[in-house]
């Protein structure tokens, strides 16, 4: 189906662009550059890097990078996630950044890939069972 090819190929966009984002990283006191890529409901994709500081506490991560400029240009909805590494082991998301994913999607893809390409594939849901949302501060229960 036409849809779904277009799909496959905003993916195949999605994981490019984490990919190319760990280029950015600035990663001085871990070595661990990271990229990532936010696909929102609107089909834009939105790309983020670590960005370390100093005072170590301070350091952002690549997921919480690129959900925030998409949060800051007018998203509010996650479609998909793609997290790219240059390491043989793809990175899993830290737990901040999956409660931060929480907050702007119920569930949505995840896409782990490792400096050779290798790729896991797996979803919000899965990596933040039985998440507290923004639902319940809302008051509308799930
Ligand atoms: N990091 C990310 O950017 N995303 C993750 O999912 C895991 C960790 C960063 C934070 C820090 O700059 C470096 O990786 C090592 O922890």
């Amino acid at each position: 189906m036409m849809r779904d090819r277009l799909d496959r190929d905003k993916i195949e966009e999605l994981i490019r662009q984490a990919q190319e984002s760990y280029r950015n990283a600035y990663a001085p006191y871990s070595q661990y550059p990271v990229g990532a890529a936010i696909l929102f409901a609107s089909q834009r994709i939105f790309c983020g890097c670590n960005v370390e500081n100093a005072s170590y506490g301070l350091t952002i991560c690549a997921e919480r990078n690129a959900i925030f400029q998409g949060i800051a240009t007018g998203e509010r909805l996650l479609r998909a996630v793609a997290i790219a590494v240059p390491t043989p082991d793809p990175a899993y998301p830290c737990g901040a950044c999956r409660q931060v994913m929480r907050e702007f999607a119920q569930d949505c893809p995840v896409f782990l890939v490792s400096g050779d390409g290798r790729r896991i594939e797996t979803n919000l849901d899965a990596l933040l069972p039985h998440a507290f949302g923004p639902e319940f501060k809302q008051g509308q229960g799930e």
